[in-house]
């Protein structure tokens, strides 16, 4: 690479919205910040009534058929992503992902997946849906859960953080590392840290023990009866020794 010249990011993302501004406060703090600011990744906001051509900049209409709501029109979509395509060479392709409450389901294995793509443009919905013609440009459509939320703003958000703790050099690496092998594994197990009483709660002695094997059977322990209370629909999948589900620091 020519001296001075910059390293491309390991992660570009575009974001097209009708709310650019809601991203702001998300993408301006913490990991996220850091992680732009030192390049390893690329976060871009676009705002889709850019892409509209009247007066009213509108980017949604009545749904042929009747029917509740408003829906997102294929046009300014369709120019938003040619026109996001246009700022890399012609041989590299943008991974399209919607996000919509009638989207696959978001797992730590999509997002791992989507952090290995160099390029994703990440299209957020809104009111009643999306013309069905922009399902042309899509590779997948995403849901974060069995709910509808009032836009794909907030599921945009969801995935470009859980997707960037799978970008080298976003998080610590032993945190990195410690989410390779937890698709399919267990919740966590409970932490402590000081005080080692706190308001006549004491931290479990074994933690204390320094007896890294005893430590190593009660947290696996903890994390199996923990799962099965909470997530019993995980446990079929549990790997013998994996490690669990890491909340991020
Ligand atoms: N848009 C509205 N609700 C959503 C959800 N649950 N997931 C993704 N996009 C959405």
């Amino acid at each position: 690479m020519a001296r001075g010249a910059r390293r491309p990011a390991h992660l570009r993302v575009d974001v097209v919205t009708i709310f650019p501004g809601m991203f702001r406060a998300v993408l301006g703090e913490s990991i996220l910040k850091r992680a732009q600011a030192r390049g390893v990744l690329d976060i871009r906001l676009h705002d889709l009534r850019r892409f509209t051509h009247d007066r009213r900049r509108s980017v949604d209409d009545r749904p042929y058929g009747g029917g509740p709501g408003m829906v997102l029109m294929p046009g300014p979509i369709y120019e938003a992503v040619e026109s996001i395509r246009q700022t890399e060479p012609a041989g590299r392709r943008p991974h399209v992902v919607l996000l919509s409450p009638s989207g696959s389901p978001f797992t730590s294995a999509r997002a791992q997946r989507l952090a290995a793509r160099r390029w994703l443009i990440l299209l957020c919905g809104h009111y009643e849906g999306v013309d069905e013609r922009v399902l042309r440009l899509v590779r997948e459509s995403v849901s974060i859960g069995d709910y509808v939320l009032t836009g794909g703003e907030l599921p945009a958000m969801v995935v470009m953080d859980a997707v960037a703790r799978f970008v080298p050099g976003v998080v610590g690496h032993a945190d990195a590392t410690a989410e390779e092998s937890f698709t399919g594994g267990l919740l966590e197990y409970p932490q402590y840290t000081r005080p080692a009483v706190f308001r006549t709660m004491a931290v479990p002695s074994v933690l204390r023990s320094g007896d890294h094997r005893a430590i190593a059977r009660w947290r696996r322990l903890q994390a199996t009866a923990r799962t099965a209370a909470r997530r019993p629909d995980l446990l079929g999948a549990a790997p013998r020794r994996g490690r669990t589900l890491q909340s991020a620091t």
